[in-house]
């Protein structure tokens, strides 16, 4: 029998990411080849045109697993009845900027679309924050959602993930579907650890920033509807992944932050990789993606006051 659509937001849609990911959601790369997708595509009014260009081109694509389009400039038609929701709406950084530096734009669009995500959005939503600072963004949708299960909300650092997985692919010269369990601990930002990779790994946004005059957006897509698949879908025995959840405490890492740790996820539920062991100098730099948190934190208050 043929499965009910899922509805899937995604905001910022029609920017550089939502131009990449729509087309995947639409193909069944995030929800598998037989789930049939009701896009919600929001956007803000000076992006209402290329959002209808962007609806035009689903309907001219033809996709069979796409069984409806909703675009619209209005955050309550855009958030009733979503089932997972794609964050990606804000500003990127340029070129020579951290991506904390675009918190006072983008932390409030996050307070303001936590309510609407909570009042309208279907009972068990899971939400993906995308936008950056990623962490912080989810944090604060988090605490402006309070009726949203913190075990829903999540962050993407699945592309660094992903990066680190294709820097040891590149280096070892072996294929990067024979690599698996890197971890990204912390901050999608200049402090995260990722073994041996870590500042390639680390500056790789900026790099891609320098190269293209625009911020990732193939692979942040990608990225995306790897962390909603393996969430929905499950990981395969065996793999863990990273992704941005509401830390428990785990690895003493301080309870109350969004902070990326290797998962393991099973009937639409993550869990937390546990009793792996940690070393002095791995300790020190899961300390400091921590404290980068906690001041991001307060710096995003202060944005909202
Ligand atoms: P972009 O500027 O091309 O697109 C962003 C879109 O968001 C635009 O169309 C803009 O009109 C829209 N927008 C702005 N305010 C909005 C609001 N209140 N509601 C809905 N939409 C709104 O940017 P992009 O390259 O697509 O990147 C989007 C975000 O994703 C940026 O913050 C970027 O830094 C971040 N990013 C994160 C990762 C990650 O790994 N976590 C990777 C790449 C990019
Ligand atoms: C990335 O990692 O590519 C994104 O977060 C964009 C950026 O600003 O680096």
């Amino acid at each position: 029998m043929a499965k009910d659509p899922v509805r899937v937001l995604v905001t910022g849609a029609a920017g550089q990411i939502g131009y990449a990911l729509v087309p995947m959601i639409a193909r069944g790369v995030m929800l598998g080849p037989d789930q049939p997708v009701i896009l919600h595509m929001l956007d803000i009014p000076p992006a209402a045109e290329s959002l209808n260009g962007v609806k035009m081109e689903l309907v001219d694509a033809a996709f069979p697993l796409l069984k409806g389009v909703v675009a619209t400039t209005d955050v309550v038609e855009a958030c009733t009845g979503v089932n997972i929701a794609v964050m990606v709406g804000g500003f990127p950084r340029k070129e020579g900027m951290e991506r904390k530096d675009v918190m006072s734009k983008n932390v409030s669009i996050y307070k303001s679309q936590a309510s609407a995500l909570e009042k309208h959005a279907a009972a068990n939503c899971k939400v993906l924050v995308v936008a950056n600072p990623a962490n912080t963004n989810a944090l604060i949708l988090k605490e402006y959602a309070p009726s949203i299960p913190e075990k829903n909300i999540s962050c993407l650092t699945r592309l660094d993930h992903n990066r680190a997985l294709g820097q040891i692919s590149e280096r070892l010269k072996v294929q990067v579907s024979d690599v698996k369990n890197v971890i990204i601990w912390g901050n999608h930002s200049s402090t995260q650890l990722n073994g041996e990779f870590i500042s390639t790994v680390q500056q790789r946004g900026a790099a891609i920033i320098k190269a293209r005059k625009l911020s990732s957006a193939l692979s942040a897509a990608s990225a995306a509807c790897d962390h909603i698949r393996d969430w929905v879908l499950g990981t395969p025995q065996g793999t863990f992944v990273s992704m941005g959840v509401y830390s428990d405490g785990s690895y003493n890492v301080p309870a109350g932050l969004i902070y990326s740790f290797p998962v393991t996820t099973a009937n639409g539920e993550w869990k937390i990789v546990q009793g792996l062991s940690i070393d002095e100098f791995s300790r020190k730099k899961l300390d400091a993606t921590a404290e980068e948190l906690s001041e991001e934190k307060n710096l995003a208050y202060s944005c909202l006051s």
